[in-house]
């Protein structure tokens, strides 16, 4: 018998079955079928809420190893991208599969570049929503618009298509972020300045007031800069299996970034830098902590921009932002919350409720600290986290569209409901009582 199956044993019938193990120890759960107890059994299957222990693609993108702390894009560890490369650049790592030489970076900056303009009529559609609108709101609905504005877009088998709408997705994002902040503020929109870097632009599109020009701080502009190359990818996170979900039924990209960036905006996910500063600043000072920590253990509350799906270990992303956190404060002035965060990351790290559930902070712990510092209003910051995942949801996408083995995504659920019942007419059904019960737990 090969040394790579797995051979399982059906205690009901007593036969036994070899599944293959490949890639070093994956199953798969279609080999399960074949296990039946008879010619009408459909055969087993898994059960995996959330997919805690299914692999849902074969990808080549960013690699984590939970357990360790790593993290890599395409083979690259992440602390080497953000010390020395640009988010441009780790974007066309990314998208591509490799570093760019001059060149190919230089095409590629410009390609991107020419497209942060969008349509006049978006910017009518941004004047549609109201003057508190939630700036995440904002982006996914205009992202969603530019579906619209690019019918070619359908064409997803199509590779010239792909790499347009990736261009194009990742010019406009920063533009639709910054419309949507200045729209909260009321301010008049600010028009690309594509002389100006990346985040140099999207720093001057957001906070260019009366100046001729806007000289955005090199030292902001390098902060923002590493922080969207730590934010780019993080393998099949949940709004990256949003666009792989809605993908695999072959809408257009922007349909699909727009569920992508709706995943995103929840507080277990990209808005949870928010709700790791709005935690801090409840806390309010050092002494409050234990208080915190407590009702955490009783299960009362979460630590925000604590514990994650995959790390079992720190963050690496977070270790970056920690330090990177005291250049930006030499810019801005220091953020007091810092503290906080410190002396709540020292004091959980100690405690056996955050050891034993090996829950360490993440990179929303001190992304948000950095943010505010910058002068970012707490509802931007999930908006921040969505313009560099960009690069990661088009990756990702686009990987899926050309795998064979990729179908529309359509799990299996385990029926837990009333078997046949017959229609009675409404006179002859439960008394209000029995009714009221049913139905009170449902929506
Ligand atoms: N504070 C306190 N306890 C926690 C926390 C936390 N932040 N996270 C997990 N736990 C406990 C949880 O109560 C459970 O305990 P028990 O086994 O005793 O019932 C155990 O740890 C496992 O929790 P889980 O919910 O099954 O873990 P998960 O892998 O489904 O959840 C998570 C991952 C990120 C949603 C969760 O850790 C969480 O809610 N963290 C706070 C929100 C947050 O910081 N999210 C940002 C994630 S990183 C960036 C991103 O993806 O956007």
């Amino acid at each position: 018998m090969a040394n790579n199956t797995l051979t399982i044993t059906d205690n009901r019938t007593g036969k036994k079955y070899d599944v293959p193990i490949e890639e070093g120890g994956v199953i798969r759960a279609m080999d399960l079928r074949q296990i039946k107890t008879g010619a009408d059994d459909f055969g087993l299957m898994t059960y995996d809420p959330s997919f805690g222990n299914t692999a849902s693609c074969r990808s080549r993108v960013t690699y984590i190893d939970g357990d360790k702390g790593i993290l890599r894009y395409r083979g690259y560890p992440i602390e080497e991208l953000a010390e020395k490369s640009n988010y441009l650049e780790t974007a066309y790592l990314i998208v591509k599969g490799e570093l760019p030489d001059q060149a190919h970076y230089d095409r590629w900056k410009h390609n991107i570049t020419i497209h942060t303009m969008v349509h006049e009529n978006i910017k009518m559609f941004m004047e549609g929503f109201r003057y508190d609108s939630h700036p995440m709101g904002m982006l996914l609905s205009t992202v969603g618009a530019l579906s619209t504005f690019y019918p070619d877009a359908s064409a997803i088998h199509d590779l010239e298509s792909r790499r347009l709408q990736t261009r194009r997705l990742i010019g406009k994002i920063p533009t639709l972020a910054a419309f949507a902040f200045r729209h909260t503020r009321g301010l008049p929109y600010v028009y690309p300045d594509n002389d100006l870097s990346y985040t140099g632009n999207l720093l001057a599109m957001l906070f260019k007031m009366t100046e001729l020009t806007y000289k955005p701080n090199p030292v902001l502009e390098r902060a923002l800069d590493v922080l969207f190359i730590l934010h780019a990818d993080h393998e099949q996170n949940c709004s990256t299996n949003a666009m792989r979900a809605v993908g695999s039924s072959q809408p257009d990209p922007y349909a699909c970034a727009s569920a992508a960036i709706s995943a995103l905006y929840g507080p277990l996910h990209g808005g949870a830098n928010e709700a790791a500063i709005r935690m801090l600043m409840e806390i309010g000072s050092v002494s409050a902590i234990p208080a915190l920590i407590k009702k955490v253990k009783e299960g009362e509350r979460r630590l925000m921009g604590f514990g994650h799906r995959v790390y079992k270990n720190y963050d690496p992303r977070a270790k970056i932002l920690k330090h990177f956190a005291e250049q930006v404060f030499e810019v801005t002035g220091r953020n007091p919350l810092i503290d906080i965060a410190v002396e709540l990351e020292r004091i959980a790290l100690q405690d056996d409720y955050f050891i034993s559930h090996k829950l360490y902070p993440n990179v929303d712990f001190y992304s948000g600290i950095i943010y505010q510092a910058m002068g970012f209003p707490m509802t931007m910051f999930p908006v921040l986290f969505a313009i560099p995942r960009t690069s990661g949801w088009m990756a990702q996408w686009a990987e899926m569209v050309r795998d064979p083995e990729q179908k529309i995504a359509r799990p299996r659920q385990v029926y837990i409901g009333e078997s046949t019942r017959h229609y009675t007419p409404i006179q002859s059904r439960p008394k209000p009582t029995q009714h009221e019960d049913a139905v009170s737990e449902a929506i």
